[in-house]
């Protein structure tokens, strides 16, 4: 009998929010991470780049809309030394734009290709896959660029978020162009909720492929160390809308 082979778990750096994914992401997935300006998402990216490193897995941090140096401060100030884990080559900043990027992915002997092939990196964030709407404003254009940019991450098996950008700071969020959350593998969700007139931070997990997952609705917060998940929003309705109700 062929025992049955079991895809490997990627910790993201962040206890809770493994145990809610069943034991951390499935190697070699994509994940969409939504989420408002400001909740948390670049957080969560370095996090999982950061909890990389220290397995000695290769992370690559892709960004289009911040420089290197706000990024390496921001990280300092969560307590992780980037400069650091760089010149040990475990995590790589890449600033850059969509389009050198995804020529990138598309011919294998650009220059960016070979750099990325040498670094073989196992983690890749993507900071944020926004910038990729703003290519085109035709659906189909939009779903080939998405299928790039995915088959390109899951044909070097790398473990990959994608992170976005949700268009409004609460409630329900607009329809996504080019159907993205049907070519990842599992959908992540940051959202600012108030309760009981403070502001807290939410995470779920809107869909996972090939795994089960908690259906629950944690509370996270951001301090030194980077996201912490907490406890389930309990006798709460309505969270994902922003503003919830209480359960009778
Ligand atoms: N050292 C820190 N301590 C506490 N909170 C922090 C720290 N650094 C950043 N934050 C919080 O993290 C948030 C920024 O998160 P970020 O990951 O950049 O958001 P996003 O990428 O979703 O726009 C800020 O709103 C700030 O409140
Ligand atoms: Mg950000």
């Amino acid at each position: 009998m062929t025992p049955i082979k079991r895809r490997q778990r990627v910790t993201t750096g962040i206890p809770g929010l493994d145990s809610m994914l069943g034991g951390g992401l499935l190697e070699g997935s994509a994940v969409l991470v939504s989420g408002a300006p400001g909740v948390g998402k670049t957080t969560l990216g370095l996090q999982y780049l950061v909890a990389g490193a220290a397995q000695d897995q290769p992370g690559l941090l892709v960004t289009f809309e911040e420089f290197p140096a706000t990024l390496v401060r921001d990280a300092k100030s969560l307590g992780w030394d980037v400069r650091a884990l760089e010149a040990e080559g475990k995590l790589r900043l890449l600033f850059t734009s969509p389009e050198v990027f995804l020529k990138s992915l598309q011919s294998p002997d650009s220059p960016l290709s070979q750099t990325l092939r040498a670094m073989a990196p196992q983690r890749a964030v993507l900071d944020s896959i926004a910038h990729f709407h703003r290519l085109t404003s035709d659906p189909v254009e939009l779903r080939h660029i998405y299928n790039t940019l995915v088959n390109g991450l899951k044909r070097e098996g790398i473990t990959s978020l994608l992170l976005d950008e949700a268009a409004r700071l609460l409630g329900p969020q607009p329809q996504y162009p080019g159907s993205l959350p049907f070519l990842v593998d599992a959908i992540l969700l940051m959202r600012y909720v108030e309760v009981d007139s403070t502001m807290e931070r939410a995470i779920a997990i809107l869909k996972m492929r090939g795994s089960t997952h908690d259906k629950e609705i944690r509370r996270f917060s951001i301090g030194k160390g980077g996201i912490q998940v907490g406890e389930p929003f309990s006798g709460q309705e309505g969270i994902l809308s922003g503003s919830p109700h209480r359960v009778a």
